[in-house]
């Protein structure tokens, strides 16, 4: 399957893991001609793919998942045969604020996609539709145990509701039409082109900038973090080698409280800086807790590395001042995202006035 030639659809891929996915594509699969397609929402820059643009085996175009007419004749002029599909709504904070576009992308816009592949794949030999999921659609762990492939979905929050029905989508496309559908699972990502208003780069750029570092109700939240290259790797091989119908958890081995976290990033960023130790911690605000707010995640990704050899590659540390380092030397990437309607969201989401 690896040797075919084949016309990939990437949703999603001007975002933060979707860039990651399609460099990793571009890249690898010079057999492949790789169509990335994304609406350019405020989360979506084609500034994170400058580096594979002009490459002879990419191709941009600008769309939105849910223009029903516009997807069923893009499969039809680019005889898509596989798809990759992480366009979303990504953020848990603004589907708070505002949950029908989260229904709008992530349920309605996946239900368009899974419906065009039905409509165009007359033949579903050699086909693939692979949907980019979440652990949140598990819900929230208590102080033990761990999400598996098995765990019943629970989701609480608009984001995670939007995610699961995606993915029971997919399973119903599979169950009733026979699509070649395969999903995975994964817990929280790190690395570069991460959008500031997640909490790994939100906290270096406040740091920083020596701005107030926003952490939710005690900090005893804990989230599984997992290097986006790694992701990456991980959805290539779940591509390729996934068994048609299954799921894959996908996670880092690696459980982090928020709080730890922060004062790790703090001293990171203190020896980065050439500031006192400790200097950092000082700008730690404890701020209203988020509605919700799922106490901790824990992926078990065995079936991952038991059933295709998968296992994350980067230690925590390593990766998390790598991430720190690209924050610093890619400022101006920073301000050109960050300003204009961004600022209104931060200002609204912090209080700031
Ligand atoms: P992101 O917000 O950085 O990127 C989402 C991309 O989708 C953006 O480029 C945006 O322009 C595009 N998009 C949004 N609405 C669209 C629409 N209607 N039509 C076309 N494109 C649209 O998100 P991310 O963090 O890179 O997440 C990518 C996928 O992976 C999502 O499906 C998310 O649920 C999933 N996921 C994310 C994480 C994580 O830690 N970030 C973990 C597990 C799963
Ligand atoms: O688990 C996978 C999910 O991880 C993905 O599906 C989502 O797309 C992705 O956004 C992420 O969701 P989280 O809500 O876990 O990530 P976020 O970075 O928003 O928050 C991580 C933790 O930090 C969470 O417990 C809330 C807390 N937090 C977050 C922000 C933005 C703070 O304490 N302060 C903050 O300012």
């Amino acid at each position: 399957m690896i040797n075919m030639e084949r016309n990939l659809l990437i949703t999603g891929g001007a975002g933060f893991i979707g860039s990651h996915v399609v460099r990793l594509f571009v890249n690898n699969y010079p057999q492949y001609r790789i169509i990335n397609l994304d609406a350019l929402t405020y989360a979506g820059n084609l500034e994170n793919l400058r580096d594979i643009e002009n490459a002879p085996n990419y191709q941009f175009i600008k769309g939105d998942i849910t223009d029903e007419g516009f997807i069923n004749q893009l499969f039809k002029d680019h005889s898509i045969d596989g798809v990759i599909h992480l366009a979303a709504e990504s953020h848990v904070d603004r589907s708070i604020m505002d949950p029908l576009a989260f229904v709008r992308t992530n349920v309605l816009g996946t239900g368009v996609l899974l419906n065009a592949a039905r409509n165009y794949w007359k033949d579903m030999e050699g086909k693939r539709f692979y949907h980019v999921s979440t652990d949140e659609v598990f819900g929230s762990l208590g102080e033990t145990g761990f999400f598996t492939e098995e765990t019943p979905y629970d989701p609480r929050s608009p984001y995670s509701a939007s995610k699961a029905s995606s993915d029971h989508l997919v399973k119903a496309y599979f169950h009733t039409y026979n699509m070649p559908v395969v999903i995975s699972n994964c817990s929280n990502n790190y690395g570069s082109h991460h959008f500031p208003e997640k909490l790994i780069p939100l906290m270096i750029n406040n740091i920083l900038h020596k701005k107030p570092l926003p952490v939710y109700g005690k900090g005893e939240n804990v989230r599984d973090w997992l290097w986006v290259e790694d992701h990456a790797r991980a959805i290539d091989v779940i591509f390729h080698k996934g068994v048609i119908g299954e799921t894959y958890n996908v996670g880092g081995f690696n459980e982090w409280k928020n709080l730890d976290l922060v004062h790790l990033l703090c001293k990171i960023m203190d020896e980065k800086l050439g500031r006192q130790p400790g200097e950092s911690a000082k700008l730690i605000t404890y701020v209203k807790d988020r509605a919700g707010h799922d106490l901790r995640y824990a992926i078990d990704a065995s079936k991952l590395n038991k059933k295709l050899g998968w296992k994350p590659s980067l230690q925590f540390e390593e990766g998390l001042e790598k991430t720190v380092q690209w924050y610093l030397e890619n400022q101006d990437w920073v301000q050109h995202i960050t300003s204009g309607a961004y600022q209104e969201y931060y200002n609204h989401q912090y209080n700031v006035r």
